[in-house]
């Protein structure tokens, strides 16, 4: 099972090596369904202050920021592999130098962003390898503005079966366990759909940060 803990370990923190560029084309084109389902689920306004989590290539970061038409909308972007965060700094170099985007290199347990300062946050594929689910998910509450939405798209049967082979690095893949942190975190209304678009068939984890 030595290949599946380091794939694992490659989706999780994609390291810049032949095997990391492979995952990176995987992202790009095996998630855009999910990157931009939640871009439109997170119901993103012209002058909002938005942040990715987790961004990898930065293909739902290109969808989130055409939204941003107002010039007080702000897109921020968070991910702590070095490898994504100059993949997507390069896909979004000059939106990155106009100031409306800003990419921070760091962890989803520790951003360095104001208290209060989001509006709406939305992440594909990447809870699944916090280690610590409430902490980070304190971390997001923290920075939200009070009644700002978080989405997470997700497909639950791939996740299963990922787990099955003993890809996923530990058991915080579960929804339910996901969602208590979320709750414990003062997040409210939070709560799981089933969604379909064309063939294809996935969830959405919505959250409000308390008021
Ligand atoms: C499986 S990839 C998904 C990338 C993209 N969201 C997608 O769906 O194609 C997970 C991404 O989350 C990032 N990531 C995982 N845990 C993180 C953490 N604790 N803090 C910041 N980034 C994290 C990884 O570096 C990686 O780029």
């Amino acid at each position: 099972m030595m290949w599946a803990v380091k794939l694992g370990k490659l989706l999780g923190h994609p390291t810049h090596s032949a095997a990391g560029w492979v995952v990176s084309k995987l992202f790009v084109f095996g998630n855009r369904l999910l990157e931009e389902n939640a871009v439109q689920l997170c119901g993103i306004q012209p002058g909002d202050t938005v942040l990715e989590l987790g961004h990898g290539p930065g293909v739902g970061l290109e969808s989130a920021a055409r939204l941003l038409t107002e010039p007080a909308g702000h897109l921020i972007g968070v991910d702590y592999s070095q490898y994504m965060h100059q993949m997507a700094s390069e896909r979004m170099k000059e939106l990155v130098a106009g100031g409306k985007v800003t990419l921070h290199h760091c962890d989803v347990a520790a951003m360095p962003l104001a208290d209060n300062s989001v509006d709406k946050v939305f992440h594909c594929n990447c809870y699944y390898f916090w280690p610590d689910l409430r902490k980070s998910t304190a971390e997001i509450h923290r920075v939200m503005k009070p009644g700002g939405v978080m989405v997470t798209t997700l497909r639950l049967l791939i996740l299963a079966k990922l787990a099955s082979k003993n890809v996923m690095p530990r058991e915080n893949w579960h929804p339910e366990a996901y969602m208590s942190a979320l709750r414990e975190s003062g997040f409210t209304d939070v709560r799981m759909e089933d969604k379909k678009q064309k063939q294809s068939s996935f969830q959405a984890i919505y959250a409000t940060a308390s008021k």
